[in-house]
């Protein structure tokens, strides 16, 4: 668990995946910023969200805006609009976490795993970035519609891949925010394993008609940080 509330950026945050995670990480306490290419769109869904929280925990803004408020930015943006928008907001990241939840997913055969040349998605991030910005992968395997219904815990460990130890270990605690448990799965660029296995639960999906299959992590002992049940 993280030990006090943080204000998170969430690039993209108007979409499926970063309104999920909003809406969790609001409902656990922390301050959210959704970015957005239109800080109006942005306002509206934050509107919107915190309607069904029920406090005021979101707010809206440009993708820029967004990340120069936050302690720590998501993005959740499609893989084809991954690139630009980090570029456009690179300043603003400088000496922060950024949490990449970027799957490059390339349509229309999106239960085909399809890595970039250089291995990751996210990885890519990182080399780009240098070490001023500490890139941590994880979510991939999150299916936003399971992280929109708050009526319902999320049936689903997290991998959480990066170069720095003690930045995967404040997203792992973020992910027990909202009541995930997350693992330390290596650097950066095991993120391929991750960003793969999305493709594979989409192909699930797909298959057995299931609206967010997702992965457990077995085998491992208890330990600190685990996040209670009903979290
Ligand atoms: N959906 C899932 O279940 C899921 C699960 C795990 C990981 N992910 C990953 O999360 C990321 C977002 O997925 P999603 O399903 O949430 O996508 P999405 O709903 O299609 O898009 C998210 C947001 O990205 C912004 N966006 C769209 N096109 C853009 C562009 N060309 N340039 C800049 N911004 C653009 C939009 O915000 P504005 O229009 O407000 O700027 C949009 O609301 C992806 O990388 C995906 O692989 C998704």
């Amino acid at each position: 668990m993280t030990s006090r509330p943080l204000t998170i950026a969430i690039l993209g945050g108007t979409g499926q995946e970063g309104s999920g995670l909003a809406l969790r990480l609001g409902k656990a306490g922390h301050r959210v910023v959704l970015g957005s290419r239109d800080a109006a769109r942005a306002a509206a869904a934050a509107g919107e969200m915190n309607g069904a929280l029920g406090r005021d925990a979101v707010s809206g803004a440009t993708n820029m805006a967004a990340a120069g408020a936050a302690d720590i930015v998501m993005l959740t943006v499609p893989y084809a609009a991954q690139h630009a928008t980090v570029e456009e907001v690179r300043e603003a990241l400088r000496g922060k976490i950024l949490i990449d939840t970027t799957v490059p997913l390339v349509p229309p055969k999106v239960a085909r795993v399809q890595l970039p040349p250089e291995g990751s998605a996210v990885a890519v991030i990182q080399a780009l970035l240098g070490a001023e910005v500490r890139v941590v992968s994880a979510f991939q395997n999150v299916s936003a519609h399971r992280l929109r219904d708050l009526e319902q815990e999320v049936d689903c460990d997290v991998l959480v891949c990066g170069d720095d130890a003690a930045a995967r270990e404040i997203v792992i605690g973020l992910a027990a925010d909202i009541g995930l448990s997350a693992y330390h799965a290596g650097p950066i660029c095991n993120s391929a394993a991750a960003e793969a296995l999305t493709s594979v639960l989409i192909a699930i999906n797909m298959r057995y008609k299931s609206p967010g299959a997702g992965i457990r992590i077995t085998g491992v002992p208890e330990r600190e940080g685990k996040p209670e049940p009903g979290a």
